[in-house]
């Protein structure tokens, strides 16, 4: 069994997990919408990622003999004025959501819970990737996205992307 606090900030962690999934889902709508096909396709796999990351998490706390529950996952409320929005707003959830991982790393170091900060080891490391490809992936825009030719070549770059699932990336 885990410390209460650090069951509790874990369960707390699907939600957000699965609000990220929803968020960049929502993200990949206003690109289907805005015809821009390739961007849509690299949200829904960025979606199906944060599903998975919902799924090792409550698969962690099952397997150390605690009962997950749920809250109600909040609606994006977001508003996109343009194609850069969702990509800006993409680094500064990823940044949040790093700080909540952090938190998590914290409390199970004070705890002295080195199974949890081993199972967060990975977490911590997809943290920085997630925050790398957003970043990325705004400094494209800037670069290629204010003309019709380099847009096109971004969402086609961006429909290539492939899923993959987290265990095989190890
Ligand atoms: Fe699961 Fe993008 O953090």
């Amino acid at each position: 069994m885990l410390n209460e606090k650090i069951a509790k900030l874990l369960n707390a962690q699907v939600n957000a997990e699965l609000y990220s999934a929803y968020l960049y889902l929502d993200f990949s709508n206003y690109f289907e919408d805005e015809g821009l096909d390739g961007f849509a396709h690299w949200y829904e796999i960025q979606a199906q990622e944060e599903r998975d990351h919902a799924f090792m998490i409550r698969r962690y706390l099952i397997d150390s003999g605690h009962r997950v529950t749920f809250e109600a996952i909040a609606k994006p409320d977001k508003v996109f004025k343009t194609h850069m929005d969702p990509l800006k707003a993409g680094l500064e959830h990823e940044k949040y959501v790093t700080s909540l991982i952090t938190t998590i790393y914290a409390a199970a170091f004070e705890a002295k819970d080195f199974k949890t900060m081993q199972f967060l080891d990975w977490f911590v490391k997809e943290q920085g990737e997630e925050e790398k490809n957003a970043d990325d992936l705004i400094k494209k825009m800037q670069l290629f996205g204010s003309e019709p030719k380099g847009l096109y070549m971004l969402n086609q770059e961006l429909a290539a992307r492939v899923y993959t699932a987290p265990a095989a990336e190890e």
